[in-house]
């Protein structure tokens, strides 16, 4: 087997809560958010891993902290063989070309006041990858490849012109304008038209097989994971619950968690009959997490083990690892 091109280790991210004058006066200790609390994966080259979860369950942090566009509190990330992790602001230099984002907002992700031609060429300049004509013929062909045609027009629109699913276009040509080897997609499609969704998808997909390029895909929608994902890792507050590949896990999810987010997407549900995992509420603060297992509250299998002791990820099938004292079966 290859190495993997993205190694992620015990990966944690914890936010400080500011206190308040009385409690820094009375030296009461920080408090963290554990937004994202000892995370551990692999995704190889060309490989799609969808990461899936509840708002407020630490994907976006993940997304970002790996990319180190926020600086990880604790663990490893290594990156085609070199660790990043502490990587200087120079020394990170040369990895920021081969790993892009793309953000979930496309309206927030463009400067109003550029022309979408000079922010897709303007990746190119920033890394000194082109001069500026090199630099404007490449944004041309990419305009073309991700279908905003006739390209020359598009070239001198500014992002007010444009619909939601346009910029999105946009915002993935910026991004693989530098041939990345790995993008994280956070909730790519989240905010455009439903109808416009599934072009998106293909549009990223078109790009992993050119580049044969990785990708980390955010999303609270078990649905998209399906239709793009080689393996779903499902997240719940800042842990890892369930990990594997997309197939097995949906066919054969062994979270309580995982079971309730399929079965909450009719067009993914299974038609067999099976006992219905109903969970209420919200994802609970990650400031004060839960005793034990996390989902613990809101799971209607718990018992007094889960309550106290904390699952940890086990194999259950090749590749198929889940963290639950009474994994489904
Ligand atoms: N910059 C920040 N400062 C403090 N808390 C944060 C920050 N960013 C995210 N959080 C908290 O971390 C948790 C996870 O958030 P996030 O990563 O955005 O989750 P998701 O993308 O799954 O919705 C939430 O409780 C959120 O409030
Ligand atoms: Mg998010």
């Amino acid at each position: 087997m290859s190495e993997p091109l993205l190694k992620v280790e015990n990966l944690k991210k914890y936010f400080p809560i500011k206190r308040s004058i009385l409690e820094t006066l009375r030296k009461a200790p920080v408090r963290y958010v554990k937004a994202v609390d000892g995370i551990s994966f692999e995704i190889k080259r060309g490989e799609v891993l969808a990461l899936i979860g509840e708002s407020g369950c630490g994907k976006t942090t993940a997304g970002r902290t790996i990319l180190r566009l926020i600086e990880p509190t604790d663990g490893r990330i290594i990156f085609d063989g070199v660790d990043i992790t502490k990587l200087s602001r120079e020394e990170l230099r040369p990895f920021r070309r081969r790993m892009q984002i793309i953000f979930q907002d496309p309206y927030a992700s463009l400067s109003p006041r550029m022309k979408i031609g000079d922010a897709i060429a303007h990746p190119l300049l920033v890394h000194g990858l082109a001069d500026k004509e090199e630099a404007k013929e490449l944004a041309l062909k990419m305009l073309r490849r991700v279908g905003l045609t006739p390209e020359d027009e598009f070239y001198e629109r500014y992002p007010h012109h444009l619909s939601g699913g346009q910029r999105q276009r946009v915002v993935i040509a910026r991004a693989m304008i530098l041939k990345p080897e790995f993008v994280v997609a956070d909730e790519a499609v989240s905010m455009i038209d439903v109808s416009m969704r599934a072009a998106i998808l293909d549009l990223l997909e078109s790009f992993r097989k050119e580049y044969n390029m990785s990708q980390l895909f955010i999303t609270h929608d078990i649905a998209v994971g399906k239709l793009i994902a080689d393996r779903i890792a499902v997240m719940y507050l800042g842990k890892i619950v369930e990990i594997g590949p997309t197939g097995e896990v949906l066919k054969n999810p062994a979270h309580p968690y995982t079971m309730a987010l399929i079965q909450a997407v009719p067009s993914i549900a299974r038609k067999k009959k099976e006992k219905k995992i109903e969970i209420t509420g919200e994802v609970p603060n990650a400031a004060n997490p839960p005793s034990g297992c996390r989902f613990h509250p809101r799971c209607p299998l718990a018992t007094e083990e889960c309550k106290s002791k904390e699952p940890e990820l086990i194999e259950i099938s090749h590749e198929h690892f889940v963290a639950c004292h009474h994994p489904l079966r």
